[in-house]
């Protein structure tokens, strides 16, 4: 599949069918998450993979927020749980200094290789940020020190034709030299 592809075809997938991820899929989807650039080569990732149905469905019931309590994580046969190791001393020294917390970009681009990864493997995705994290760090026994950020439901995706989400035109959201300045004349 070639990439722009892989880019069109990628959306949330919030309904999965009960087949589970193959193992070596998981393994190729986490491959790329290890290939990801990361700042000072820091790598301060981790991932904790939860497949048994009776975790995913404790993290579901007990460790979503309301309003937007993601239900439908219930029915995924696979979750990354996107993690950060916060102690890596050339990360904090660099994050002090410029006030960027490049752990959590490292993370998101990490974690959007495995998402693009899983859609040429014929997978849906759906991040979530709509999470308590101390109720998930005691469900899955993730120490304190370690921050979690994410979470990604992988599986084969029930209901292919979930729509497409709207994105602004790039004149909404691209500066031409300096802000302000459109790049187009329209
Ligand atoms: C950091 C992040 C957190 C998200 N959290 C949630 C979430 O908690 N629940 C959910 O259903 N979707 C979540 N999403 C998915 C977005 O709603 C979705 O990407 C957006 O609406 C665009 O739709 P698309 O992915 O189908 O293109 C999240 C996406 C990102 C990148």
């Amino acid at each position: 599949m070639k990439f722009d592809e892989i880019l069109r075809m990628r959306r949330s997938t919030r309904s999965f069918d009960s087949r589970p991820v193959k193992e070596g899929d998981v393994l190729s989807i986490l491959e790329a998450a290890r290939l990801a650039p990361s700042a000072c080569n820091s790598q301060t990732w981790r991932f904790v993979t939860v497949t048994r149905p009776e975790i995913i469905r404790k993290i579901c019931h007990g460790a979503m927020r309301p309003v937007i309590p993601n239900r439908w994580l219930e029915q995924a046969p696979l979750v990354f749980v996107g993690c950060s190791q916060l102690d890596v001393i050339a990360n904090r020294i660099g994050s002090g200094v410029t006030g960027i917390e490049y752990y959590q970009i490292d993370l998101g681009i990490a974690m959007e290789h495995m998402v693009l990864k899983a859609t040429e493997l014929g997978l849906g995705t759906c991040w979530i940020g709509w999470f308590d994290e101390s109720t998930l760090k005691k469900i899955l026994n993730i120490p304190n020190k370690i921050k979690v950020s994410a979470l990604l439901a992988v599986g084969y995706s029930k209901d292919e034709s979930s729509k497409k989400r709207k994105r602004k035109p790039l004149e909404k959201i691209v500066f031409s030299e300096k802000w302000g300045q459109p790049i187009r004349e329209k």
